[in-house]
This record gives C-alpha cells, structure tokens and sequence, in this order.
C-alpha cells in the first residue's frame, strides 16, 4: 500500500459511526438533501433505460447534457471563465462534482504544487490532495471585502486558488467585490482560479456572484447533488478553456472512461424541468430561518447562512469534545477542527438533512444541556 494512502485519516467518521449506534439521534451532520430525487428526474432515467442504449458516452458526456450545463451556467448573472462564450465544449460531465474537481487537481497540480484553500473549507480538497500527492496550504481569504495580506502572499505562489460560493461549512456568499478581488488577484499573479459552485441554486435573499467571471485562467465546478437533491446519482461538471478540458478529460477518461449513461439522462431531466429547486429552496430557507432564531437563543456566534445548506457557529469549547459528548444526548454535528487551523471551536449544522421538528427536537436538548 502506499504510504500517502496508508497515512490518510478519515477523521470525520467518528462521527457518523456513532451517531448511527445512537437511537433517534437529530443527524445534522449528513450533509445531503431530505428530499428524494423528485419522481420526473426518475421517470426519465428509468424511460431511458429502457428506451436507449446503455452504452459508454463521451468522456466529456451526452451532448444535450452539455449544452444544458451552459444553459444552468447562463442562469448565473456572470459565469467564468472570464471572456469565454460559453458551448458545449466548455464542459465537461464528470462524475459528481467530485470526480469534476479531482480532475482538475489531477491534470494540474504536479506533486511540487500547491493548491490554496480559504479557512474554513469543506474537508474533501485536502483529501482529494492526499490522494493527487500534490501540497496544500489554508488560509483565511477576506477581511471584510479585501483579501488578506496573508492569503494574497500564500496565492501568489500557488498554482492554484480554490474558491466556494455559497460555501460548505458556512453558509457564506461571496460579495460582488469580494467576487472580483479574488477573481483580478489570481488574473493578476497568473494562478489558475477553481471556484465550486454546486450550491449556486440554494441561496436565501442574495445574488450569486462567480469570481471566475474575473479570471480568463478558471473553471467553475457544478453539480445536481444538492441543487436537485441528486446526491447518489454522481454527476456535476467542470465548466472551462476548451484547451484546459481536454485535459480533464485524459484523467477522466483514465479514471471513469465516462460518468453513468443513465445518471446523465436524469441530470438531463433535472436541469430542463427545474421547478423542483424553488419548491426545495424554499423549505430549506424556512429552515434555516428557524436554525438561526434557535441559535441566536442559544446566545452563540455565527455568521449568517446566506447559502447552501449549513451553518458554522462557535460554541466556545474544543470542537470534538462537543460533538461528541452532545451524540450521547441524541444531537449529532461536524466538528469545525478538520475544516481548518482556526475553526477548532465551531461546529457543522446541516439543516438539509432535517426537518423543522427535527431542529427543534435538537435545540430543545441543547438548551438544556448548555
Ligand atoms: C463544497 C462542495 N463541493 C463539491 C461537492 C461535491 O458534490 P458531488 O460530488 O456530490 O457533486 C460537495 C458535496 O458535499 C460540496 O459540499
């Protein structure tokens, strides 16, 4: 076995392992949709199961698919990468955006290069890193609207800046400004910018804005998991130069040879019928309107979940302690501690997983064991 993989820790198990030996434990750490995939994405796939040959696809996926992907992008106020007229052959389909950013890490970063995450992050880049043999440092990115001096230094010799709006773990968006300065700073310094964007669709009162509209040198990741609640169906995409994905494609292709033929039909399904999204969107928004008026009665410090579907609150003591002594009390929750140096006393709440008896049921016990 390889010692790079024997090394890798999957910390955050722990915490699933547990909750699940836990009788009615609240999990909002699954960080995946209640819902299910809605009955006409699976109607779709199952009618093309029967009604197409289940072949191999291109490796950057079915053609229709792509140029849906443009139209999703198109929704956006402003797309990355910056001056590109977006086809088909911007995009490639991979398998789950996973596979989409594992690609681009895979194709560029060579085992000398390093690749910069904001503070928080969610904990999958690093260990995508692990697996590519390629370094990784964190770093918190703004104060206010401007970046860091710090974060600008650890940028500037990077190879590459990665971004997320609306962000997992907290809930946060990127203003326009904050959108731009990120965006001319990797322009300026000549970094490769990957912004994640798969929440893009779940967002409570604010606009969306990509920093890769200010980059000519980015990709822009997307996925259905979370947007359509598509979670297990495995595919999102990467949106970039033509020339940058033909060369996400050979790692694809050496990977996958090409993302699920039948998944990529519901995707299809999902992306042209869409109205399902506003109908979860909403709930969720009711639900993280509960969260917040809960947690503003527990007294803690949190940013304002302004997207995606977590929130990020202090509570003041090791995160790990925390979360694991409040699963014996039936609450289970993602320490901050792996998702970077300065988060080691906050915690993940998802509350896509759950419902608002559920929120309630959860913050009913923590207020009584705070
Ligand atoms: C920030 C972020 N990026 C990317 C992904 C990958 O999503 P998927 O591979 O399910 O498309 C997730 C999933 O949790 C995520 O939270």
């Amino acid at each position: 076995m390889r010692e790079r993989i024997e090394n890798i820790e999957l910390s955050i198990r722990k915490i699933s392992e547990k909750a699940r030996e836990q009788d009615k434990c609240v999990r909002f750490d699954i960080g995946q949709p209640s819902f299910d995939t809605p009955e006409h994405v699976k109607k779709a796939a199952a009618d093309g199961i029967v009604e197409q040959k289940q072949g191999y696809t291109s490796v950057t996926g079915i053609e229709k698919l792509r140029k849906a992907i443009v139209e999703e992008e198109g929704l956006k106020q402003k797309t990355g990468p910056k001056n590109a007229e977006l086809s088909k052959e911007n995009v490639m389909v991979a398998t789950g955006g996973m596979g989409a950013i594992y690609s681009v890490f895979a194709a560029m970063l060579d085992s000398n290069k390093e690749a910069v995450f904001n503070d928080p992050c969610w904990g999958p880049y690093k260990l995508m890193s692990e697996v590519n043999g390629n370094q990784w440092t964190q770093v918190e990115y703004f104060d206010g609207e401007e970046l860091r001096d710090e974060a600008k230094q650890e940028m500037k010799d990077a190879e590459l800046v990665v971004v997320n709006t609306p962000s997992n773990p907290t809930g946060r968006m990127l203003t326009e400004k904050q959108a731009k300065n990120i965006g001319k700073f990797c322009e300026e310094n000549d970094v490769m910018l990957l912004s994640d964007e798969v929440y893009h669709r779940l967002n409570y009162g604010k606009t969306h804005y990509s920093p890769a509209a200010y980059c000519e040198n980015s990709v822009v990741i997307g996925s259905v998991s979370k947007n359509h609640a598509m979670t297990g169906w495995r595919i999102g995409w990467v949106v970039g130069r033509e020339d940058d994905i033909e060369n996400f494609a050979k790692v694809a292709r050496g990977a996958t040879a090409c993302p699920p033929k039948p998944s990529q039909i519901a995707a299809l399904e999902a992306l042209e019928n869409d109205s399902h999204v506003e109908e979860m969107r909403q709930v969720y928004e009711e639900r993280r309107d509960l969260l917040v008026e809960r947690m503003n009665e527990l007294g803690w410090d949190f940013q304002m979940p302004e997207g995606a579907i977590y929130a990020f609150p202090e509570v003041k003591e090791d995160s790990w302690d925390f979360c694991l002594d409040m699963i014996e009390e039936g609450v289970a929750m993602v320490p901050g501690e792996p998702m970077g140096p300065e988060s080691d006393q906050n915690v993940r709440i998802c509350f896509g997983s759950t419902t608002k008896e559920e929120i309630n049921k959860a913050f009913d016990i923590l207020e009584e064991e705070l």
